[in-house]
């Protein structure tokens, strides 16, 4: 078999398409697909030949097991259609084979060539044309994941068509510069590629952008909680992750919900990357084909190491990565196993997932903006006015250890969620709402990208800054200068805390649209990181 591959290699070479070798009639077909590598869609190409002769039909190039089970799709849609391939010998080779390609969307590829291996099909137009899609045993074509990046990889090779199943139509459509028809049906490729019957396009794909006030709530509902307020506007304006401490029923969770409310609607380029991430990951809804609101992911405390920075071994995007333009709330956080806090490290440092495999390394990006909220105790009620904390000295001291690791030390902005004031509770006062809070968050982030175009930094979020960009763009006056220094000789600030005071202070200064750092936006930010010292003693 070896030398009936080499030997079609060669006529695939030469351009032939279809001979015979020693009296046999052989047929050589090549189809295009592509497989998926993180987000980078790698091209494969599907080569199948075929003799008259013993009854076989084998797939190689590192086929994996969805891949042989690809070929018993291929066999039974091909039957559906009256096409017996019983009485050919068929290969099938997947290349490069050094790719790992355990995709069920690389089907429609492998029928298709097997078609026009067996001379059922013209084979001209497969050249310039990707298909993408997994069969069923009765001919359908089903959806697949990852759509939107692998059209995307097709159209910087410059591929000129693609066929995409019909149920990944909205998806699809938000890919220009390529030509994109849609199927349901192995019948209606074949129809089409024989000029019978031409399938339709996908149509465009419109972008609504959207601050999801409509899902996640409005933050007038949110009564008191003034500090906790002020801390998720200057996270939402500068991206600095953030840590709200306080008793059960303070409304951690409810502020933590409302976070996406004030932030920019996403741009058209963030909601195509947002999209990609949750395509990979099977997410995309198939009727609106795009997520066009930020995302918001709340993993529980039990979440394994892969479902939180993504894994596999065809690499899916965890929850980091899910979270990606969006926010992630770490909820309990004390209560995550810190072999997991450990891994989210790397991806909140370099703001994408690296995951390492024998054959390929994947990455995805990970910039989500974190949120984490701890009960001071055990218990929940240590500190609080009105109830009695149930914890031993012990068990408070072993818990509120678990907090001082070092992914904690990366959390720009800590805030205390004192228990609701009942006052506020029943007032009627409402807050302020998340529109008038989000246009301060939009002003205080033109800023900032302001000072990236114009090149003095390399990052459009001030969370992102270096210590010396910190220097070129948050210069401290001598006030400044002196409380913060006051703050790190008196109260053990390390280096790190240093530099996150002054990324802090930048924002803060950003929001009242003050391009000095003053002492006031200083002590502000030294606010924001003495509080775990207080609360938990
Ligand atoms: N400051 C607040 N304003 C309005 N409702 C609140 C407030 N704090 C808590 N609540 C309400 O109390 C309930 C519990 O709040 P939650 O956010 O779950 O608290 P936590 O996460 O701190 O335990 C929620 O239904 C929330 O709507
Ligand atoms: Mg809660």
């Amino acid at each position: 078999m070896a030398r009936a591959l080499q030997l079609a290699r060669r006529m695939l070479d030469n351009g032939e398409a279809s001979t015979s070798v020693r009296g046999k009639p052989l047929g050589l077909a090549t189809a295009h697909t592509s497989a998926l590598v993180g987000l980078e869609a790698h091209a494969v190409r599907v080569e199948a030949s075929s003799t008259r002769g013993p009854s076989f039909f084998q797939l190689v190039g590192l086929a994996e097991a969805a891949v042989r089970e690809s070929r018993v799709r291929v066999q039974s849609a091909l039957a559906g259609m009256g096409i017996l391939i019983d009485e050919y010998a068929i290969t099938v080779n997947l290349a490069p084979a050094d790719l790992r390609k355990s995709a069920a969307a690389l089907d429609l590829a492998i029928a298709v060539a097997v078609l026009g291996a067996i001379g059922k099909l013209p084979t001209g137009a497969l050249s310039e044309l990707l298909l993408i899609g997994e069969l069923s045993l009765d001919g359908r074509v089903c959806s697949i994941r990852g759509v939107l990046p692998q059209l995307e990889g097709a159209r910087a090779r410059g591929t000129r068509a693609a066929i995409v199943p019909r149920e990944n139509a909205a998806e699809a459509g938000l890919v220009s510069g390529l030509e994109v028809f849609v199927t349901g049906s192995l019948e209606e490729v074949v129809d089409h590629l024989a000029g019978r019957r031409r399938l339709s396009r996908a149509r465009r794909t419109e972008f609504k952008p959207s601050s999801g006030e409509t899902v996640q709530g409005d933050l007038s509902e949110v009564r008191g909680q003034h500090v906790a307020r002020r801390a998720l506007e200057i996270a939402a304006a500068g991206g600095h992750n953030l840590l709200l401490l306080g008793p059960p029923g303070g409304g951690k969770t409810l502020l933590a919900r409302l976070l996406p409310t004030i932030l920019p609607p996403l741009t058209f380029d963030e909601a195509l990357e947002t999209t990609a991430i949750h395509s990979v990951a099977g997410l995309v809804d198939a009727d609106r084909g795009i997520v066009s609101e930020r995302p918001y992911r709340a993993p529980h405390h039990s979440v394994s190491d892969a479902g939180l920075v993504g894994g596999g071994d065809v690499p899916r995007p965890g929850e980091v990565s899910l979270a990606h333009n969006g926010v992630l709330f770490l909820d309990e956080f004390a209560e995550f196993r810190r072999s997991t806090l450990e891994v989210l490290r790397q991806p909140l440092e370099d703001g994408r997932v690296f995951i390492a495999r024998a054959r390929a390394r994947a990455w995805f990006p990970a910039r989500p903006l974190m949120v984490a909220a701890v009960n001071p105790c055990p218990c929940g009620y240590h500190g609080h006015p009105r109830r009695d904390c149930r914890c031993s000295e012990r068990l408070r001291l072993r818990y509120q250890a678990r907090l001082s690791g070092p992914l904690l030390d990366r959390i720009d902005i800590h805030v205390a969620v004192p228990p609701v004031d009942v006052a506020a509770l029943t007032s009627g006062t409402r807050g302020e709402s998340s529109a008038a809070v989000r246009s301060r968050v939009n002003a205080a982030r033109e800023l900032q990208h302001q000072r990236f175009a114009a090149g003095l930094v390399a990052a459009p979020l001030n969370s992102q800054l270096s210590a010396s960009e910190l220097e070129r763009v948050a210069d401290l006056e001598s006030d400044g200068k002196r409380l913060l220094e006051a703050a790190v000789s008196q109260l053990g600030l390390s280096a790190r805390a240093f530099v996150r005071i002054r990324r802090v202070a930048r924002t803060i200064a950003d929001l009242e649209g003050s391009a000095e750092l003053l002492a006031p936006h200083v002590a502000e930010a030294i606010q924001g990181r003495l509080l775990d010292r207080q609360s938990l003693g």
